[in-house]
């Protein structure tokens, strides 16, 4: 079978390296990917916005499959109408990935099928919102509805930082996103992030996994689109796994076709574990990244064939067989990241990073220029290493990390802190 993957970063090259390693696999074609990719599929260059484009060339190229990776084409209803088409595609349909593309929606699920949230209120103008803010009080939390490239939710400590918040969704700081404004209770807790794949009906735990969303060590400093990852995540206990599938993997499951738009693709849901146990801080629709490297590289079973099943209504009765290991990814970014940085900066050395057979270095922003490889982006390298502990994955994926030769770039030297910090107490 001919697949189509589109996207371009970390998360695309792990989820193509993982598709080459099915038997299924003829052709793979990623529009745009990048460097990394290369070696592993051909590259193509399509206006992904332009959904008959997309049709024209699976036509073209006979594709069977199109995997979507990001969400602003799951949002843009690109897989309904590949699925108009003809072409089966992974991912869901435009209703269904307002999961991700509308916070309100998300939690007016919540509410009619009593999945575990914190307590809202929807505002379309700042007036109401800010009566709510100080009806609740401090600390709380203020987010964006729309799509605001991670950048839309602000976690107040006080009344003002809310207040100051509120006025800048509606000046118009996130554009359309910031039309309506989420003001959220605040959850107290550990963030642990969970992925499931469902096919409308029949929902598939695949496993669990830690960000770490802060640019500096100590998560200190703004929010990144996360800074490393790994998997599983201790936090998550069996029950806790269980309680997160019954209590809110499922009920959204069978909220969405009671809604008429049953969900086929990946939940990954942000959790918070409280005392109450786990609450749902948000969705998306897609695999996360940095979290796609670590899960890519601890599973075992036939990614192509996982994702198939999703698309045609197959999951009912799928097992799924993961490595035992933790998976822990370091993301290496250009320096000036989430601010500005510099592009085109040489990188050497990649192939003595991935000479240890335990380690993946995934690209997210490179381009290849003649023999060289050149940043290209804010978020780099996710350099993936397995290891029978925490602490041995977090060794293994530094060691490597230093071995590439790049001076313009700078890693957080702290990813999987929290796991190594139990691993420790528990040893
Ligand atoms: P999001 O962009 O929705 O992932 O939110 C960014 C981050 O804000 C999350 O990863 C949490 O750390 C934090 N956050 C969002 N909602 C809440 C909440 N209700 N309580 C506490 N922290 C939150
Ligand atoms: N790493 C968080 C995300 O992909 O949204």
């Amino acid at each position: 079978m001919n697949v189509l993957l589109i996207g371009s970063g970390g998360r695309e090259h792990a989820l193509a390296w993982a598709l080459s390693k099915s038997a299924q696999l003829e052709t793979l074609y990623v529009a745009p990917g990048n460097a990394g990719i290369d070696g592993l599929a051909t590259r193509v260059s399509l206006d992904v916005a332009d959904h008959a484009a997309v049709v024209d060339f699976c036509r073209e190229k006979n594709i069977g499959f199109v995997v979507v990776g990001p969400e602003a084409p799951l949002v843009a209803g690109l897989v309904d109408d590949l699925s108009e088409a003809g072409i089966l595609a992974f991912g869901p349909g435009k209703v269904a990935a307002q999961l991700e593309g509308s916070k309100g929606f998300t939690k007016d699920l919540c509410a009619r099928f009593n999945i575990p949230t914190g307590a809202y209120g929807r505002f379309k103008d700042a007036e109401s919102a800010s009566d709510y803010v100080r009806k609740m009080g401090a600390p709380i939390v203020v987010k964006a509805d729309g799509l605001a490239a991670g950048k839309g939710v602000v976690v107040a400590m006080t009344e003002a930082e809310a207040l100051e918040a509120v006025a800048a969704c509606f000046d118009g700081s996130f554009g359309d996103a910031g039309a309506e404004v989420v003001v959220e209770e605040f959850l107290d807790g550990e963030e642990a992030s969970f992925f499931a794949i469902c096919d409308g009906e029949t929902a598939l735990p695949l496993a669990t996994a830690q960000d770490h969303k802060r640019v500096f060590d100590g998560d200190k400093g703004p929010n990144t689109g996360g800074m490393g990852a790994y998997s599983p995540a201790p936090v998550m206990t069996d029950d806790l796994v269980k309680r997160t599938m019954n209590e809110i993997i499922e009920p959204t499951m069978r909220g969405m076709a009671e809604m008429g738009s049953p969900f086929k693709g990946v939940f990954f849901a942000g959790l918070m574990i409280t005392e109450k146990g786990p609450q749902l801080i948000e969705y998306n629709v897609r695999f996360g990244d940095p979290e796609c490297q670590a899960l890519m590289m601890r599973l075992e079973s036939d990614l192509l064939d996982l994702l198939l099943a999703s698309a045609k209504g197959d999951l009912a009765g799928k097992t799924l067989s993961w490595r035992d290991e933790t998976a822990l990814c370091v993301v290496v970014a250009a320096k000036g990241y989430p601010g500005a940085y510099e592009k085109g900066t040489e990188i050497r050395d990649l192939d003595k990073a991935s000479a240890d057979p335990a380690v993946e270095v995934f690209h997210a922003g490179t381009k290849a220029d003649g023999g060289h490889i050149l940043a290209n982006g804010g978020r780099v390298l996710g350099v993936t290493a397995l290891g029978g502990t925490v602490a041995e994955a977090q060794a293994k994926a530094y060691e490597a990390v230093d071995r590439i030769d790049w001076p313009d770039g700078f890693c957080r030297r702290d990813i999987g802190w929290r796991a190594v910090a139990r691993e420790q107490g528990e040893g």
